[in-house]
């Protein structure tokens, strides 16, 4: 199956917004989406058109069989398209996983080998949002994720956390072991020089790592707030193209097979 992580050593950079989009294009274009939300937020079900009172997620399933299977924990989000939340948690859950987690090294791997049935259907693609920084999560999925999308914004702090990135510093190795990290500049606005200054500095020095930009756009935030996606909500809107160009290119870089209008996720190219 191919893994997409989402995530940044940056906090509010479009991380969720990211992954629940991508999800949504990649179901529209034929592939069946899992998208599964390790932030203990737990927000990531909303874009879903899950109720906010609905707290059960993963998180309630490994409390009470760190073995069970987080399948269990999928809620369909519409045609070829299922979330799972993390669900509502407490302190001590959290721990709990972390430590788990923590454990995930070598080849049997807590995510790798225990969440089987979910990492590795090869029919499946599945896009991980993440907390900002260093989650164990993250440095958990590093073994079995295929590409890293990471949002940042085009502004001056950004500017330093390129390297964080090239240094493999957000969990002290490569994000993945196959395609690596891919540069997303969101929040573009391209009336402010600096964020014209940033996307320059970017193409001059990562123009290899730099998979897009996402302009600032409105129709991000009411699309959110009507539980709906940007191209549903308003597919003329500028970030509805610029997402739609990223998943593009993404599949690209996987390699899936798009056919008049249907994604075929192509298990051979995943080498799964
Ligand atoms: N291109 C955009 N234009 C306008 N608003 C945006 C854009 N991208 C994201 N937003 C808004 O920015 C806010 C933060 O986005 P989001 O929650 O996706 O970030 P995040 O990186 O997941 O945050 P966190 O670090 O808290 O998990 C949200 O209100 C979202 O609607
Ligand atoms: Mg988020």
């Amino acid at each position: 199956m191919p893994v997409i992580s989402v995530c940044s050593p940056k906090g509010g950079v479009g991380k969720t917004t990211l992954a629940a989009n991508l999800a949504h294009v990649f179901s529209a274009s034929g592939a069946r989406v899992v998208c599964i939300d390790f932030d203990p937020q737990n927000s990531l079900r909303l874009y879903f058109g899950v109720q906010l009172s609905e707290e059960r997620g993963f998180i309630n399933i490994f409390t009470e069989d760190p073995k069970a299977g987080w399948i269990d924990a999928v809620i369909n989000g519409g045609k070829n398209l299922f979330v799972i939340p993390y669900g509502k948690s407490s302190e001590d859950q959290r721990r709990a996983l972390a430590s788990v987690l923590a454990d995930d090294k070598g080849p049997t791997n807590y995510l790798g080998e225990w969440q089987k049935g979910l990492f590795c259907d090869p029919s499946v693609l599945l896009i991980a949002d993440f907390p900002p920084g260093y989650s164990p999560a993250l440095a958990a999925i590093s073994t079995v994720a295929d590409i890293s999308i990471v949002p940042l914004m085009a502004d001056a702090s950004s500017v330093s956390l390129f390297s964080v990135l090239e240094n493999n510093e957000l969990i002290d190795r490569p994000l993945n072991e196959r395609l690596g990290y891919y540069i997303v500049l969101n929040h573009v606005d391209n009336r402010i020089r600096l964020n014209r200054e940033v996307q320059d500095f970017a193409h001059g020095n990562f123009a290899d790592r730099l998979l897009g930009v996402i302009h600032s756009d409105t129709s991000v935030i009411e699309a959110a707030a009507m539980q709906r996606s940007i191209s549903d909500f308003n597919q003329n809107s500028s970030a509805a193209f610029d997402i739609e160009v990223i998943a593009r290119k993404i599949a690209g870089l996987l390699k899936f097979d798009v056919k008049s209008g249907t994604m075929v996720l192509n298990p051979e190219s995943q080498g799964a």
